[in-house]
């Protein structure tokens, strides 16, 4: 019983951040719904997607995961068996696992890894235990372990209702990659381990006194947000996107304890940016991290990725086109 698949990691245009306190905070049900583009990394090594293989059989005495080589013990096992063991009671069987997972980018520099991480795991124990899943069934096991990757079950851009249940709360595709002229440039400045991972800083994102504000926005913003996604209007995505952004921050710099995400090199690329933007169409968006993400539209973006090498505080950058759903291969690690 063993499958191996790979996924893409995602960049949202209209965040999650903070768990809804209605629910157990394992279940990763959102505060508000949210969008993204699941995203292909164009350099030779990076195309920000992992691979994943499990296999379940009578042979294994213990679960093991492995990632990048190492034996994942503590919180992060917990997340993965949090995806498997429903799983395994489906099937009413009680195989031990070997989880062995790959990322072609840096684990936990805000690239989004547990995003990729997850769908590919779940995607890979639902092929392998032979459950018939839709995509969107697998999203809710996907959000089990890490919210964000619900989303990046799919490719293209990707609505995640927040729902009120785990039966509900699901990600379904706006439009395939095609359909949307929108890439990125990722400016990285850093690319070391962050500090408070997001599935810590979700848990108070609820004590900034602007949380209710930005759940209501971005409430409204993904609805606005999916429309201008329909209507092709890349202008209206890139601005709700950076306003979206900017409310997510403020609330983590403003919760307790606060958390701040940006270096000074964020800042400074975020006014470079804004400057860009009075020749070249473009606009930022930030995740739990110092990196930069610059939307612009295709035709842009070898000449946004040579403005932003230029800059002296910039290390790297990493063009990302809109991927294709994350999916099933036959191509096994072991
Ligand atoms: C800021 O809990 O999905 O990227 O810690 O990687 O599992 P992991 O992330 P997750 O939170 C994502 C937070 C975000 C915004 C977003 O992707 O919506």
């Amino acid at each position: 019983m063993k499958s191996s698949a790979i996924a893409h990691s995602n960049i949202a245009l209209i965040k999650y951040w903070g768990r809804s306190r209605d629910h157990d905070s394992n279940l990763n049900i959102p505060s508000n719904d949210s969008v993204s583009m699941t995203k292909l990394g164009l350099s030779d090594d990076i195309h920000l997607q992992t691979r994943t293989t499990i296999d379940f059989s009578d042979i294994y005495e213990k679960d093991t995961a492995i990632l990048e080589g190492e034996v994942l013990t503590g919180r992060m096992m917990e997340r993965i068996l949090r995806v498997v063991n429903p799983l395994r009671k489906i099937v009413n069987i009680d195989y031990k696992f070997k989880m062995i997972s790959k990322n072609d980018f840096p684990t936990q520099a805000g690239l989004a890894s547990s995003a990729s991480g997850f769908a590919a795991l779940a995607i890979a124990a639902v092929d392998a235990l032979g459950i018939d899943f839709s995509k969107e069934e697998i999203s809710t096991i996907a959000r089990l372990g890490s919210g964000s990757a619900a989303r990046s079950i799919h490719g293209g851009f990707v609505y995640w209702y927040k729902g009120n249940s785990h039966e509900t709360s699901f990600a379904r595709q706006i439009c395939g990659l095609d359909e949307f002229d929108m890439s990125a440039v990722i400016a990285i400045i850093h690319e070391g381990k962050k500090d408070v991972t997001s599935d810590v800083g979700h848990e108070s994102a609820y004590t900034s006194p602007f949380d209710r504000v930005r759940i209501s926005k971005s409430q409204e913003q993904a609805k606005d947000i999916e429309k201008a996604i329909l209507d092709g209007d890349f202008s209206e995505v890139g601005k709700i996107s950076e306003e979206n952004s900017k409310y997510m921050h403020a609330v983590m710099m403003t919760s307790n304890p606060p958390l701040f995400y940006w270096h000074p090199s964020t800042l400074k690329l975020i006014k470079s940016i804004q400057k860009i933007r009075e020749s070249l169409e473009c606009y930022f968006t930030v995740d739990a991290g110092p990196n930069v993400h610059c939307l612009c539209r295709h035709e842009n973006t070898y000449e946004l990725q040579k403005m932003l090498e230029e800059m002296e505080y910039v290390d790297k950058t990493i063009i990302v086109r809109p991927a294709d759903d994350s999916h099933v291969t036959k191509e096994h690690l072991f």
